[in-house]
């Protein structure tokens, strides 16, 4: 049977690949974006990958909350059921938390956070359905390494991949008995779009009105000239085996950053691992 897989954000980065590797792997996909005039690159990796007849678009912004039981309405109406949700759509706001206005941290959380929260809930009476006659579902997160150690100048992103990361342990034990795997995936840096096109910093955040300004330029420079970034495939892959795995665990933490920093923040004293860390991102 032709399994259903439903992705939010397509257009670019780790959710495009995930629709073609998943796609490969011979899922049907419902690939989603809110600006379908951003479908080329979609198309294009598609019809390379000989894959085009399995992906069908959709348009969707998880951040039109009333919009989405339709959209999920509408899936289920044509395909019957949805078996794997990877709630993928997200992006990073930077900024010091001192000069981020509450506007934009809220902007942040209803992506990052309540859009998924959102799309789950619209999702789970499917999935309840479909846990009676034994086959549940995949709920998977993209979260981050910054939903479990939080960056400076990147407080509103991190706060709200934490706030994704709590809300989705609690919802891992609550749906277990209904055959439905929920599982948070945290990349480190990968080379996506997220960290030039869809890149947002706050309104103040490197003007001359910052007190921080100074810190904020040189930190840019910083992620800009020396972060490395790695090949996003590998994260597609991983999450196309998340989803084809009967029995996943919660948390998958991938890239060789994200392992130092996780590791590194809880075997250092604090004290050592933010002098290292005002050091490194040149924000003293
Ligand atoms: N790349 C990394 O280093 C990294 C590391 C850790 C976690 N992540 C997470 O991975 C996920 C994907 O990011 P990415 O790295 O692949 O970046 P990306 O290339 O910028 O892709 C983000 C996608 O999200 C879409 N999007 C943004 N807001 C949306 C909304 N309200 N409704 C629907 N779609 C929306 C974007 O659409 P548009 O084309 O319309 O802008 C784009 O398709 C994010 O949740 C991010 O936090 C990324």
């Amino acid at each position: 049977m032709e399994k259903i897989a439903l992705i939010t954000g397509t257009s670019s980065g780790i959710g495009l690949l995930t629709a073609i590797d998943m796609a490969k792997a011979g899922f049907r996909v419902i690939a989603t974006m809110r600006d379908l005039s951003r479908n080329t690159r979609l198309l294009q990796a598609a019809a390379d990958a000989g894959v085009s007849d399995r992906i069908e678009l959709r348009r969707l912004d998880i951040t039109e909350f009333d919009s989405l039981p339709g959209v999920v309405a509408e899936i289920v109406h044509d395909h019957g059921r949805i078996d794997v949700l990877v709630n993928n759509a997200g992006y990073a706001l930077g900024g010091f938390a001192e000069d981020i206005q509450l506007d934009e941290l809220r902007g942040q959380f209803d992506t990052n956070f309540f859009g998924h929260v959102a799309l789950t809930r619209a999702v789970l009476p499917t999935m309840r359905g479909q846990g009676v006659s034994g086959l549940g579902g995949h709920i998977i997160m993209i979260s981050s390494i910054s939903g479990l150690v939080s960056n400076p100048v990147t407080s509103s992103y991190s706060a709200s991949k934490h706030a994704l990361e709590g809300w989705t342990e609690s919802l891992r034990v609550e749906v277990r008995a209904l055959r439905i795997k929920v599982v948070l995936v945290e990349p480190g840096a990968y080379d996506t779009d997220i960290w030039e096109r869809n890149v947002r910093i706050g309104k103040i955040a490197l003007s001359e009105e910052s007190a921080n300004k100074d810190r904020a330029r040189r930190f840019a420079n910083v992620v800009k000239t020396k972060l490395k970034k790695g090949d996003t495939r590998e994260v597609s892959r991983l999450i196309t085996r998340i989803a084809q795995n009967p029995n996943p665990n919660l948390r998958y933490l991938i890239g060789k950053d994200a392992q130092v920093r996780y590791w590194s923040q809880r075997l250092l004293p604090w004290k050592v691992y933010e002098k290292i860390l005002v050091k490194a991102l040149q924000i003293d």
